[in-house]
């Protein structure tokens, strides 16, 4: 899995310069997508060929290779075995680049290159359609931006220390034309992503701005390796299965001194099949898992995983986080699969604890996937109040078969979760 972040924004703002700090603080590979596009154009150059010579730019294209390695702390570019670092920002390049990198067939084919040079690697990449065309997922996305007079000044102040020799005036009027042209290309235009952080340099000193990027991609990263943490799907290998033995029976001799527990009911011992329990407490999962020989993966909210030892507990019961308030299709296709696979899943339909109680709205989940799967739904009324000490009844009724509504009917799959929580009622109350 790749991390990416993308800054983008008008030449100038210091991209460039932040970026390359960023990447070594970071640890980010660095990509300049500029010098993707000054390579194209110095091999145009170098080939004779003009703007409008289609049919010579695609051969270009076809046969063009472009490495940007990292070497002495700074970025060597490579154009067709050949160092090109220095060559690519001369004059006769930077006042061609801008065209060049409006040509629909480059933009094309640099985009493709990018998004290859990034593939399974940590990148902060640079340019002006990075967060809007390159990569529209990027996970950071951030747009420099600053006066162009100031733009200008610091191109200046860098071309001289290059030794480019460039007048204040014509680094002025080449900017601003490249801006005209950035903004008006046909693909890949510079625009603001709407999900970009705008940060404007104007008045921000180099290690100010890489303080303020560094602060935002490392509180990004944080989420994303936690979100990859709950999400990644663990193989449920030899030692996971002995780890969920073990702990499931010191669990179920805890729960059986704490609580006296009756059940009634059974589920089949083979075969797929969707547990729907009513949740009254955090405890009542616990119970139908403990009081069940086979392995029985519920499914539960994302944040209970935020928890490391939680998060490596739910994992050795193969539970399932979901994402709530939204359409997880993540969560679905894991529970599909477990179903698929022969598995018993465990859902509440209230969604939460005490939905029934809190008057809130069914969630028809498993209704959808009994109908979907044919899986039979076996409905569960757990009774209890959990206090230390008290008794828990787990009532399992018989398998409910959906197969005969067919088709994604809401009003159906409506119909069928409310057979399910009625079923689920009339366990809960049942007299022992
Ligand atoms: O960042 P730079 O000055 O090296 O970029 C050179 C040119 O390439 C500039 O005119 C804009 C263009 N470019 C682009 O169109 N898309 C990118 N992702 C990067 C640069």
């Amino acid at each position: 899995m790749s991390f990416i972040v993308a800054i983008d924004g008008p030449a100038g703002t210091g991209k460039g310069t932040v970026t390359e700090i960023l990447s070594k603080k970071m640890k980010l590979v660095n990509i300049d997508t500029g010098a993707t596009y000054r390579c194209v154009t110095l091999a145009m150059i170098n080939a004779n060929v003009a703007l409008n010579e289609i049919d010579k730019i695609k051969e270009i294209l076809n046969n063009i290779r472009i490495e940007l390695r990292n070497e002495n702390g700074g970025q060597a570019v490579i154009l067709n075995g050949e160092v090109v670092t220095e060559k690519i920002r001369s004059k006769e390049v930077t006042s061609l680049v801008s065209q060049v990198s409006s040509i629909k067939e480059v933009r094309l084919a640099m985009a493709g290159l990018q998004r290859k040079m990034a593939e399974g690697k940590n990148v902060i990449m640079e340019g002006r359609d990075i967060g809007t065309y390159v990569f529209p997922n990027a996970d950071v996305k951030i747009y420099l931006d600053a006066n162009v007079e100031e733009r200008a000044k610091r191109r200046f102040k860098q071309n001289q220390e290059k030794g480019i020799d460039m007048t204040y005036s014509e680094i002025l009027e080449s900017i601003k034309k490249r801006d005209e042209n950035d903004k008006n290309k046909e693909i890949g235009a510079l625009k603001v992503a709407s999900d970009a952080i705008v940060i404007d340099t104007t008045y921000m000193t180099i290690p100010e701005v890489v303080k303020t990027i560094q602060e935002i991609v490392q509180k990004k990263k944080k989420e994303v390796d936690l979100q990859e943490k709950i999400y990644r799907v663990r193989p449920d290998t030899k030692w996971h299965r002995i780890q969920r033995k073990i702990i499931k029976t010191i669990c179920s001799a805890i729960y059986h001194v704490v609580y006296r527990v009756k059940v009634t009911g059974k589920v089949p011992d083979q075969g797929s099949y969707i547990i729907c329990a009513n949740h009254v407490s955090y405890l009542d999962a616990a119970g139908v898992v403990i009081v069940n020989k086979r392995k029985v993966s519920f499914v539960a909210k994302e944040d209970l995983f935020y928890n490391p030892f939680l998060n490596w507990f739910l994992h050795i019961f193969d539970i399932i986080p979901i994402k709530r308030n939204m359409q997880d299709m993540e969560a679905m296709k894991r529970c599909l699969k477990m179903l698929k696979s022969g598995d018993l899943l465990g859902i509440f339909p209230e969604g939460t604890r005490k939905g029934l109680e809190k008057n809130v709205k069914l969630k028809n989940g498993a209704a959808y996937m009994a109908i979907k799967t044919g899986v039979p739904v076996i409905p569960c009324g757990i009774k209890g109040t959990f206090k230390p000490f008290s008794r828990v009844n787990i009532n399992f009724g018989d398998p409910i078969d959906f197969s005969k509504y067919k088709g994604q009917d809401k009003e159906k799959i409506d119909e069928a979760t409310q057979i399910i929580m009625d079923n689920i009622i009339m366990l809960t109350n049942k007299e022992i």
